[in-house]
């Protein structure tokens, strides 16, 4: 996108995300997070021959909700605007094969640019795109990030290509994901923690002001559970939180562990009766 182009993007969307739209020049609106019906009113207002692209993560990052995809197809078809995804948090973790939101919601085909980290899931460096190939190769022999930045190292590709290959091999690190984010989150909830809207394996557990959050990590790591405080202004002022992750590799024990744990600190500290 470039001058007198407009991006809309959730408001929480990452920041790699916003400094991208700024970088652009493109003319940048925010719509309320996940509000549907604002996105709507703020695509209605652009000017209709102006080249729109509508962006969003399809699981935020410090949040773990899921986008509303039909919803934003069918809108960005009706405004005639592009769709782009950062699936950095749903590639490896929605769908039964772990392909991301695509299968999530069974649209294949309908996102113009997914994007994705080699960062989370993918246990490497770097990141890709992928879209038709007119849009890649306008990438790249137009995108600066690209153009200017050193390849990935050949031993980054590799390890990269083979965990695709693992999440496709074997689903049933998938299925054990989300097993364990279903016990680790109705868990918190019946202890009386707010995690937000999470559906995914990132979990916030909400403390408040940021002394709390940090009060809270540190008595969580003492019982030997790694979690990290989010403070603001990475989330809003008020809504400071742990960020707390569940992997494929815990087992259910781990996850009991870690919600003793979360349970004995949010106790001590107030935040759970
Ligand atoms: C949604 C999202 N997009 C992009 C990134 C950037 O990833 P990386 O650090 O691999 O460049 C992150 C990671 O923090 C992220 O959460």
């Amino acid at each position: 996108m470039g001058r007198g182009d407009y991006v809309f993007s959730d408001k929480i969307n990452h920041a790699s995300i916003v400094d991208g739209c700024l970088m652009s020049g493109a003319e940048f609106r925010r719509y309320r997070h996940n509000d549907m019906a604002h996105l709507e009113g703020l695509l209605k207002n652009a000017p209709a021959d102006v080249a729109k692209l509508v962006i969003a993560d399809s699981v935020f990052s410090m949040d773990g909700d899921i986008i509303d995809l039909p919803k934003m197809v069918e809108l960005c078809k009706k405004y005639n605007a592009w769709l782009m995804i950062d699936e950095a948090h749903s590639l490896g973790v929605l769908g039964e094969k772990g392909t991301g939101i695509e299968e999530y919601y069974n649209l294949y085909g309908e996102i113009d640019i997914k994007m994705g980290t080699l960062s989370k899931t993918i246990p490497s460096v770097g990141g890709y795109v992928a879209a038709k190939e007119e849009i890649i190769s306008y990438l790249r022999h137009a995108s600066r990030a690209y153009i200017f930045s050193a390849a990935l190292p050949p031993g980054q590709a590799a390890a990269a290509n083979e965990a695709f290959k693992v999440i496709l091999d074997e689903p049933w690190r998938i299925e054990r994901l989300n097993e364990n984010t279903k016990q680790f989150i109705s868990g918190l909830k019946g202890m009386g923690f707010n995690t937000l809207l999470t559906e995914t394996a990132i979990v916030p557990v909400i403390c408040g002001d940021d002394d709390t959050a940090f009060a809270m990590t540190r008595e969580v790591q003492h019982q030997d559970v790694f979690v990290l405080p989010v403070v603001s202004p990475a989330v809003e002022a008020g809504l400071a939180r742990l960020r707390a992750t569940v992997t494929a590799a815990h087992e259910p024990s781990d996850i009991e562990h870690a919600m003793d744990a979360i349970e004995k600190a949010g106790k001590k500290l107030g935040l759970i009766k």
